[in-house]
């Protein structure tokens, strides 16, 4: 197999180290298996023979690599002959997604599988996509797009495949999750928690993104329209974020055995706002963790926890690339 990674930043970085670290097991399935291609904004690497792996996870700079085409685009590399899978890990941009979006509507026209972390496509185009990729007998995986390294679509799709789902619930920004999480145990402000979270450098760089519900309503929209049989945009989702939560609110919901959680729902309802959790509810984790809660016709409740950011989040994408081996093994 053919690989191409587009984007070399945190996540393609992070997928290049996973993938030298495991390539022994994943010979075994597949003794092609090589890195033809990487991309960055500025330009490529390519050899269709294979990368140095080696080399790739001592540099910093895809411009330190030999050989870089500073004046070549993703799309060139997209466009080579031999490519069967792309995994695409550019930033996430929920106005149009792009440039993830064309990308990945570049690879699945030409039959690549696509493995991908970004929110942004599949918020925008989720429809398009999945049926492109369906006219063209590939595969689109996406399990890194929500709460990182929780294997909710996996989980979905492989093991519940008798269940219908009824309702899924999670906490789904690890954010806002850190600053509520603050203000519960610390006594500190909305205002303290967040400059904080700012200072430790996990927020996104405009932090309405986290504090808004906007990341966890994205995140809203891929679930419902994957694993529940939707058909809805952001702008479907009722969304309230963190940003009126008073200490107070958050010291009385504390003495009555609760606390405050920004909680995304899809059931009859599709919304993300701040929530009352009963502090036993498996629901009520704290820190940057995550959670979702699915419930579901015959295996009732259950409840994942995890990172839903950070390296954990490869976990999700090598799952992926791994479910693409074994199937084409199989067919
Ligand atoms: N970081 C996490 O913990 C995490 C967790 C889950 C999901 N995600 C998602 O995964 C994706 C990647 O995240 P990240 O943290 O790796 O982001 P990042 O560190 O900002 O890296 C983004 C990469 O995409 C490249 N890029 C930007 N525009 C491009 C273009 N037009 N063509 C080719 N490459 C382009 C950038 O190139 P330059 O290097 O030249 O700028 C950079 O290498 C995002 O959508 C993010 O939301 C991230």
């Amino acid at each position: 197999m053919n690989v191409i990674i587009v984007g070399f930043g945190f996540i393609g970085k992070e997928t290049v180290r996973a993938l030298y670290k495991k390539m022994d097991i994943i010979k075994r399935l597949d003794e092609e298996f090589r890195i033809i291609g990487i991309s960055d904004s500025k330009g490529y690497i390519y050899n269709e023979k294979g990368l140095n792996l080696e080399k790739l996870i001592n540099i910093e700079r895809l411009s330190d690599y030999m050989a870089y085409n500073e004046s070549g685009s993703a799309e060139e590399l997209i466009e080579k002959r031999d490519v069967d899978l792309m995994v695409e890990a550019t930033p996430t941009n929920i106005k149009n997604g792009e440039p993830g979006l064309t990308f990945i509507r570049k690879a699945l026209k030409r039959g690549i599988h696509v493995v991908t972390s970004n929110k942004g496509p599949l918020v925008v185009a989720f429809k398009e996509l999945t049926t492109l990729a369906k006219m063209n007998n590939c595969q689109l995986l996406y399990e890194g797009t929500v709460a990182g390294a929780l294997p909710v679509f996996s989980l979905v799709r492989k093991c519940l495949q008798g269940d219908k789902i009824r309702r899924i619930m999670g906490i789904l920004n690890g954010t806002t999750n850190y600053i509520l999480s603050k203000m519960y145990f610390e006594g500190t402000s909305f205002e303290l928690a967040l400059k904080e979270a700012q200072e430790r450098g996990i927020t996104e760089r405009d932090p309405s993104y986290d504090v808004d519900g906007i990341d966890a309503a994205c995140k809203i929209v891929i679930l419902a329209n994957a694993l529940m049989n939707k058909d809805i945009r952001f702008e479907d989702v009722k969304r309230t974020g963190i940003r009126r939560i008073t200490q107070e609110a958050v010291s009385l919901a504390k003495k009555a055995n609760y606390a405050i959680k920004l909680i995304g729902v899809i059931d009859k309802r599709i919304e993300v706002a701040p929530k009352l959790v009963p502090i036993n509810h498996p629901l009520c984790v704290h820190g940057t963790l995550n959670a979702i809660h699915i419930e579901s016709d015959l295996a009732g409740r259950i409840t994942l926890i995890g990172y839903g950011a950070g390296k954990e989040t490869v976990s999700a994408i090598m799952n992926d690339i791994f479910t693409i081996l074994k199937d084409l093994r199989k067919s």
